[in-house]
């Protein structure tokens, strides 16, 4: 679990569209951006204030090069609030093929006179859906902090359940926004790492290349070296740059159990691909009864795995 990160990385200082335009057709197997939501957001060099036109040319040009540069089995992805995401979603149903809009259940501060804004979205596109490089995933079964039941009544189906957890829906609600200020950058919008593992889990294998245009402090980057991939970020803010490649040249330790990605928070494992359960299911102490794990968490093997404890 600790081996460092050798995979490559380019992260570069510049505007996006500018570098983006050097980019090779086809060549880039995953595109993630995490624009400036034109917010009026305290940045560094970037003023996050655009006349309403003039933002959505500007995002239409960068969200073309995405798909320019996705390679045909490739996936785009593009976070953002609702109300900018139904105009990607225009723009780029004509250039590109929708999978899904995913729903990031993670709450902002109150707008007033408005209903709360509780979820971020995440649109995911396929270059072209016949040959898009998907896996499915994983993520742990959510259980009561006090007892450890299971919190969903299953009924009469529990022997039938997966021991590991459920396959991953469309709404996310079990990652939340980074909480402390000592896992926090001085940058305003920083993402948690294993948002991004998640989404690369789904859409890569070792090795592929992922790009984000707008990498801020290298949150992409890192969860791209962490899952032993390939990342080419790009910002315009020098000072966000330099704390990419600070964090980046410490050695980013790789997140695998035996030979297989896993997405880990606070030691927990967070995502798997369900094909890997296979090679999983044997660093796990998993009850005979699988009906048993309505109470029972299948805990890792301290034998095989030292270095992960699950809470509990
Ligand atoms: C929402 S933040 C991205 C945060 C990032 N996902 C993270 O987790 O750190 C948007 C970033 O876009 C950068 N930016 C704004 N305009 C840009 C441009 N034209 N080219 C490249 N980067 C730009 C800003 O400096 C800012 O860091």
């Amino acid at each position: 679990m600790t081996k460092k990160n050798n995979h490559h990385y380019d992260i570069i200082h510049g505007d996006c569209l500018d570098v983006l335009r050097e980019i090779p057709t086809n060549s880039i197997d995953v595109t993630f951006a995490d624009p400036p939501f034109n917010l009026n957001k305290k940045y560094g060099d970037y003023r996050d204030r655009q006349d309403f036109h003039d933002y959505l040319q500007w995002c239409k040009k960068w969200l073309q090069e995405m798909v320019r540069i996705t390679k045909t089995s490739g996936s785009i992805f593009v976070h953002n609030i609702p109300k900018w995401l139904t105009y990607y979603a225009t723009f780029l149903n004509d250039i590109a093929d929708f999978r899904h809009w995913i729903s990031w259940d993670a709450p902002s501060s109150p707008m007033g006179k408005s209903l709360q804004p509780s979820h971020y979205g995440l649109l995911y596109y396929a270059k072209d859906r016949r040959l898009n490089k998907f896996h499915e995933l994983r993520y742990p079964h959510k259980r009561c902090r006090k007892c450890d039941y299971l919190s969903k009544d299953y009924g009469g189906k529990k022997s039938k359940l997966h021991p590991f957890g459920p396959l991953v829906s469309d709404v996310w609600s079990d990652i939340h926004r980074i909480r402390h200020n000592k896992r926090r950058d001085p940058h305003p919008c920083q993402l948690p790492i294993h948002l991004l593992e998640r989404i690369i889990l789904m859409s890569s294998d070792a090795g592929d290349t992922i790009l984000d245009p707008f990498i801020g402090t290298g949150t992409t980057a890192i969860a791209a070296a962490r899952l032993g991939r390939r990342a080419i970020g790009i910002d315009i803010d020098s000072q966000y740059i330099d704390i990419t490649r600070a964090k980046l040249s410490t050695g980013i330790p790789q997140t695998k159990l035996g030979n297989t990605w896993v997405s880990l928070f606070c030691k927990e494992i967070i995502t798997i691909a369900d094909c890997d359960w296979q090679q999983l299911e044997a660093y796990f102490l998993v009850p005979d009864n699988i009906a048993h794990i309505d109470h029972v968490r299948i805990l890792p093997d301290n034998r095989e795995t030292p270095d992960v404890v699950l809470p509990g």
